[in-house]
């Protein structure tokens, strides 16, 4: 267990406030920071209403040198997870600057003031996006990473290989690289999830809507894929498994004293597009109108993990069923409109 404290980035959002309520049941200290460009200040009174417990908090930017510095002055942290980043697929194509400024420039400011304050353990969330169209299925770390089609993905692939180059520099750094697959659900008190703004581009969320009546119907992207109803294949993870995958890399550092890791996280189970609509259907007692649509451009057919790597050497096993997911997310949507 670590003396001193965890920053947190971007600590209100979606995978960020859960994995806070994950390191304080766990004993952790926690300073967090979020600029709410993409969460609400709700969502920390939140994590302190699941805990019953208290973290420093700065409302700022993490690209903000200036006050990054004064965090790094006022608290001896020990480790930083970064979780602050901008992460839709779409508007990333639209804004490809405002992207690498924030995810690239962000991540490189702060493993700059890191550096400058001698904290060299750091967790670093990527996603399996940064695979591409995967070399084999399914997809271990050691699968050629690139080929990503949008500046999200390439974002990501970018930290990567300048978390890589930083290591090679300098070998007493301490990284892990999490690559998540597809996080859905919420934290089962309805307290916490994902709520993203306008029309959802994700499955998940989309679902939700069109169950609550906010949408119409489900446009299902294709069902001509070589999968076993034609729909997409991905691999759901529950957030709150995902959340203690971060846990489990935290202590990876506490264990180690340098070295850079790379990890799946995933459930290893691929579910199709029309796997999730029963399973939302059949574990809420809902309906959800769908249509079959052409493909998305930039889908692939089929995408989920061999998570191996993270069960031997983090001890990381997910126990969340697909039943819960599904239940969490529309317990967290309906607890929304209340
Ligand atoms: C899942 C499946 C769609 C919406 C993206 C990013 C990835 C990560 C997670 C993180 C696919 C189908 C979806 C809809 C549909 N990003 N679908 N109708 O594309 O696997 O991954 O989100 O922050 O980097 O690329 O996730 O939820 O968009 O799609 O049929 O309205 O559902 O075609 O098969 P994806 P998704």
């Amino acid at each position: 267990m670590f003396m001193k404290k965890i920053l947190v980035t971007g600590g209100a959002g979606y995978i960020g406030s859960h994995t806070c309520v994950e390191l304080l049941n766990a004993g952790y200290e926690l300073v967090v920071i979020d600029n709410f460009s993409n969460s609400k200040k709700e969502a920390l009174e939140n994590i302190k209403k699941i805990t019953g417990k208290d973290f420093v908090f700065y409302e700022m930017n993490y690209l903000d040198r200036e006050k990054l510095e004064k965090v790094f002055k006022e608290n001896e942290i020990e480790a930083v997870i970064n979780f602050a980043g901008f992460k839709a697929v779409g508007e990333s194509v639209e804004k490809p600057l405002e992207y690498y400024i924030n995810n690239v420039s962000g991540a490189l400011v702060l493993l700059d003031t890191m550096k400058k304050f001698n904290v060299k353990k750091f967790v670093f969330s990527s996603s399996a996006t940064v695979y591409g169209d995967p070399e084999i299925i399914p997809i271990t770390e050691e699968c050629k990473i690139g080929g990503t089609t949008n500046p999200y993905g390439t974002s990501k692939y970018m930290i990567e290989l300048i978390l890589q180059d930083l290591y090679k520099s300098d070998n007493t750094w301490d990284i892990v690289i999490l690559r998540y697959f597809n996080p859905v659900g919420a934290h089962e008190s309805g307290l916490l999830g994902e709520e993203p703004k306008g029309i959802p581009n994700n499955l998940m969320p989309y679902i939700t809507r069109v169950a609550n009546g906010t949408l119409d119907e489900l446009s299902v992207f294709g069902n001509d894929y070589n999968t076993h109803d034609g729909t997409g294949v991905r691999d759901y993870i529950h957030v709150v498994d995902l959340s203690i995958g971060h846990v489990r890399a935290i202590e990876k550092l506490n264990k180690e004293n340098s070295g850079i890791y790379v990890y799946n996280l995933g459930t290893g189970t691929g579910y199709s597009v029309l796997d999730m609509v029963k399973a939302f259907e059949k574990a809420n007692n809902v309906k959800v109108k769908y249509k079959i649509a052409p493909r998305r451009k930039g889908d692939i057919a089929v995408c989920y993990s061999n998570p191996s790597k993270a069960k031997q050497e983090l001890n990381f096993k997910t126990t969340k069923t697909l039943e819960d997911m599904c239940r969490d997310s529309w317990n967290f949507q309906q607890k929304l409109n209340d």
